[in-house]
């Protein structure tokens, strides 16, 4: 019977210098695989007298457990090396500045929007929001643009035509409306309403920023492009005061008072007289140029009485300006489909 406490000595110290998982289950197989000192010592015990067979069986037992013991001990030694070297490499170096490609930031025509809302609310105006699909009264005949009515043409848009007969809002053509002028008829109807019997009626001071639809692209349109209707509608309202508020709007807008503005006589069906506002590029590639931004003019009386008011008592102004166009001549673009592109180079540069 050979020394059983020698091999428990040997296999603890094998385990001990085994580096790694797989050379100490190498290291097990030598001492408690089916070939193994153990498992051998084992076999040989048939051979012997029952008194010894007990009493060596007792000893190889008992070296069994203690094997495994070491062996289990260093799986644990080797599993905590192991994790404690991955934490050493995958440490977070917190004192490392943050990594700033993704903020994001605010669109130029967002930028836009909101410097007009900041501007008009400065001057008490509400801003007002209304629906994107609309009718074809509000965005035509209340307008004073009735079916084929020839100033139809200078407004093709697209047609919501659903299949089941939905397309039709009580029996009018639902479309993707083409300006953000109907939303002069929404809130002016609801204000008349809300103030009926009032005495004066107080004043319909608004804008209606939004999106708008045309059949139509090029540098300076967009099948979906955005708008921002204005409307002063009270008992004295000028031309002369669409022209003060207007031009003291870009003023602010442009942060210029050396602004080159254009009043054009013009035609719309909502308006007369009617006019459209023209400013020119103070820089960037079309410097010099003028480009339309805005439609305005007196409302018509017509749409006065579409509003639910009497033309005779009440008067006003109405203007109905591209966002784009501020933005492109704000920054000198020359494109406006650089707006829906989505090129970051582009877009970066306003943030
Ligand atoms: N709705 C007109 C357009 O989009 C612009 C406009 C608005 C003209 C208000 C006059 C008054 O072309």
């Amino acid at each position: 019977m050979p020394d059983i406490d020698s091999i428990v000595a040997r296999a603890e110290a094998e385990f001990a210098a085994a580096a790694d998982a797989a050379a100490l289950e190498n290291a097990k197989a030598r001492y408690l695989g089916k070939a193994g000192e153990l498992t051998a010592l084992l076999k040989q015990l048939g051979a012997a007298a029952p008194e010894e067979r007990k009493r060596q069986g007792a000893a190889i037992n008992d070296a069994k457990a203690r094997i495994e013991a070491a062996l289990e001990a260093r799986r644990a030694g080797l599993a905590e090396a192991r994790l404690n070297s991955r934490l050493a490499q995958e440490a977070l170096d917190v004192t490392l500045p943050g990594r700033g490609s993704c903020r994001g930031g605010l669109h130029p025509i967002t930028r836009a929007w909101q410097r007009v809302e900041t501007i008009f609310r400065s001057i008490g105006f509400e801003v007002a929001d209304g629906p994107e699909i609309e009718n074809d009264w509000y965005n035509f005949t209340a307008l004073n643009n009735p079916e084929n009515h020839p100033a139809r043409s200078m407004q093709d848009t697209f047609y919501v035509d659903l299949k089941d007969g939905n397309g039709k809002d009580g029996g009018l053509p639902l479309l993707l409306r083409t300006h953000t002028s109907p939303m002069q008829v929404r809130y002016a109807r609801m204000w008349a309403q809300r103030h009926r019997g009032a005495s004066p009626m107080p004043a319909i001071k608004v804008i209606a920023p939004g999106r708008t639809y045309r059949v139509d692209s090029d540098a300076t349109h967009s099948p979906m492009f955005h708008q921002v209707e204005g409307l002063w509608i009270d008992e004295d309202v000028s031309f002369a005061d669409l022209k003060g508020v207007y031009v003291d709007f870009l003023r602010r807008f442009f942060e210029s008072d050396e602004l080159q503005v254009r009043f054009r006589p013009s035609y719309f069906p909502f308006t007369e007289p009617s006019a459209e506002i023209d400013l020119q590029f103070a820089s960037g590639p079309l410097e010099g140029r003028w480009l339309e931004l805005s439609g305005a003019g007196q409302v018509h009386p017509q749409v006065v009485r579409n509003f639910g008011l009497d033309p005779e008592k009440y008067i006003g102004f109405a203007f109905g300006s591209g966002l784009e166009r501020l933005t492109m001549l704000r920054y000198g673009i020359d494109d406006l489909r650089l707006f829906f592109d989505g090129d970051l180079r582009f877009l970066r540069q306003f943030n």
